[in-house]
């Protein structure tokens, strides 16, 4: 589904800024493949045969329960009780999901899926030679890097908290470590596109990142923000009441909650990005999903990767949160991840996701 708000007058100084959204269509049901449903035999996303000058401190990572975690502004704590009305501090970092080799092969399995949805776009902003570009959290660089390849004449800036991107880049692509949540100390009108893609429950304060992305945007410039949760749906009750997947949903809302970052930005981010002041913000919608369950092609093989990516993904999208906000023990985890794996694996289920 697209939808773009009609043209109206602007009372900000910069009438020209446009906001790009996306995110899913929830709209159009899935149609089912029912021969996959009813085949049998080991399941997994992929059968064998397709699986074919930075400060020293910011790499003194935390390593916690087999994973790598970022270190710079990892201090953020919150406190919790403990039975004697105690009051305990744990230190649960400005972000929760790790920075090693898996975590990066995740991130480019979500490269992948989304260049599938968008049907091998890197965007879908209506973009026109832009000067200077911002990609923001931008993990392992790999979507800054296609783009700066792609715009060899864009000046491109991509910023993480952790210095994991490539160490071999285009000569108009500077990679910097930065927390986005601070105050941005670039020039304003500095950029003519800033593009944001997966940040869900990286970001406490939207409204002030939004309000950034508007002061260094340039007039005429766009945002675009792709975004996605973990929170799943289905249309035929596969996620039944007291169910794994409606467990894993309640877990992410509860621990994004704790955290103060919630994992569903997708509900919020129109009327966040219109409030800060762009116009014409279009939104689309796209459904991901979970396993090649339907017998669309382009949503099975969609399904297929997200599947993958889940296997991938889920220790680490919960190890951190689940341990160090919901105060779980690790072997807690990993019987909950046992369990998650298992329904993941079911074929009876049509499970999708929303970006
Ligand atoms: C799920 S990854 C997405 C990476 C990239 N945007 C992509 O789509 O491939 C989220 C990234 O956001 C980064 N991040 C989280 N909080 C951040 C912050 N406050 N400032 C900068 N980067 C942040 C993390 O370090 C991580 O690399």
């Amino acid at each position: 589904m697209t939808f773009k708000t009609p043209p109206r007058p602007c009372a900000s100084p910069k009438p020209n800024l446009s906001g790009r959204l996306l995110h899913m269509d929830a709209n159009r049901e899935i149609p089912i493949d029912q021969d996959y449903e009813d085949a049998s035999g080991e399941i997994s996303a992929f059968d064998e045969s397709s699986r074919t000058s930075l400060a020293s401190s910011i790499t003194q990572y935390r390593y916690e329960n087999g994973r790598r975690y970022h270190s710079y502004r990892d201090g953020k704590q919150i406190y919790y009780p403990t039975q004697g009305l105690r009051w305990l501090r744990s230190r649960i970092g400005q972000y929760w999901a790790p920075n090693d080799d898996q975590s990066s092969i995740v991130d480019t399995i979500a490269h992948h899926i989304f260049l599938l949805t968008f049907d091998d776009k890197l965007f879908l902003a209506p973009l026109n030679n832009p000067k200077r570009a911002l990609d923001v959290g931008c993990g392992n660089g790999i979507w800054a890097l296609d783009f700066a390849e792609k715009y060899p004449e864009t000046e491109v800036v991509a910023t993480d908290l952790s210095p994991i991107q490539s160490p071999v880049a285009p000569p108009n692509l500077r990679f910097e470590i930065d927390d986005c949540c601070s105050a941005w100390v670039y020039p304003e009108n500095s950029f003519d596109y800033i593009h944001i893609r997966m940040l869900f429950a990286s970001v406490a304060d939207w409204p002030a990142l939004y309000r950034e992305c508007y002061t260094h945007l340039a007039p005429g410039g766009y945002i675009e923000h792709a975004e996605t949760t973990p929170i799943t749906k289905s249309d035929d009750n596969s996620i039944a009441p007291g169910s794994m997947w409606e467990n894993q949903g309640n877990l992410a809302l509860a621990a994004g909650e704790k955290f103060g970052k919630t994992f569903v930005q997708i509900i919020h981010m129109k009327d966040q990005i219109t409030a800060a002041g762009f116009v014409d913000v279009t939104e689309v919608r796209f459904k991901w999903p979970v396993g090649p369950w339907s017998n669309d092609q382009k949503l099975k093989d969609l399904g297929r990767w997200n599947m993958h990516m889940w296997e991938q993904g889920l220790e680490g999208w919960t190890l951190a949160l689940l341990t160090r906000v919901m105060r779980w023990s690790y072997d807690q985890v990993k019987d909950w991840l046992r369990r998650m794996r298992a329904t993941l694996l079911d074929r009876r289920l049509h499970v999708y996701q929303e970006m």
